[in-house]
């Protein structure tokens, strides 16, 4: 049996954790969610109440260690070992993400932990720029996509299951400049790579698109 790189990317709110999450457990790969990590270095400069510079944010990354560990729940992440994986998903920090995760060092120290951490493949790794930049020679890459209407209704129900109240409006205008911010930088950007499939989830439920996913996954693993 190979153990291969399977490669999920898209735009927020397109299905890929949740699709990432069920792919790996069902053939028993390890998960990694690199949106957590840039969220996680977010996060820590945040805690140092410091103006949004490169400068300030390079600080912080110079003696920040994010780790990520599995477990029964789904993956953990951790900022010099707390566990931070509920405040990473806080809406401030979803506002500030994509600025901090466009900086060139930001980029370079996630890039190459991501690499380190697939390098005996056996890995789900969803993100941005996993089929182009992480690993171009993945096995198997993914770009989903969906309308913006289903991407909203998903993050809205997110948020309410946590108690945030949620205005769906908002929330599109959210997405769509955090797109915007995430297709347009100069490192990087989020793009699908050419030989990427592409699938549009909007009217597909998550059993769906994983079925789709896995069926592909099987064909590579055992051929
Ligand atoms: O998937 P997410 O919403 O948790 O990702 C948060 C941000 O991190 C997203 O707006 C862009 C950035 N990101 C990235 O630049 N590259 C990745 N591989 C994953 C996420």
């Amino acid at each position: 049996m190979k153990n291969i790189i399977i490669a999920i990317d898209g735009p927020a709110g397109s299905g890929k954790s949740s699709s990432a999450r069920v792919v790996a457990e069902t053939l028993k790969y390890i998960y990694i969610d690199t949106g957590a990590m840039y969220r996680a270095v977010t996060l820590a400069w945040m805690r140092e109440g410091t103006e949004l510079t490169e400068e300030n944010v390079y600080k912080v990354l110079d003696k920040l260690k994010v780790g990520l560990k599995q477990s029964s729940s789904g993956q953990r992440t951790f900022v010099n070992e707390e566990d931070v994986s509920d405040d990473i998903r806080l809406p401030e920090v979803t506002r500030l993400v994509s600025p901090v995760s466009a900086m060139e060092l930001v980029r370079t120290k996630m890039v190459e932990q991501q690499r380190e951490m697939g390098a005996n493949g056996g890995i789900v790794m969803d993100g941005r720029d996993i089929g182009t930049i992480v690993f171009p020679q993945a096995e198997l890459k993914v770009f989903l996509i969906a309308s913006i209407e289903a991407r909203a209704e998903r993050r809205g129900l997110e948020l309410r299951n946590k108690g945030f109240e949620v205005d769906i409006e908002n929330l599109k205008t959210e997405i769509s400049e955090r797109d915007r911010y995430d297709s347009s930088r100069e490192i990087s950007p989020l793009r699908k790579a050419a030989d990427a499939l592409e699938i549009d989830t909007s009217n597909l439920t998550i059993q769906e698109q994983t079925q789709i996913i896995i069926n592909l996954a099987k064909q590579i693993i055992e051929s």
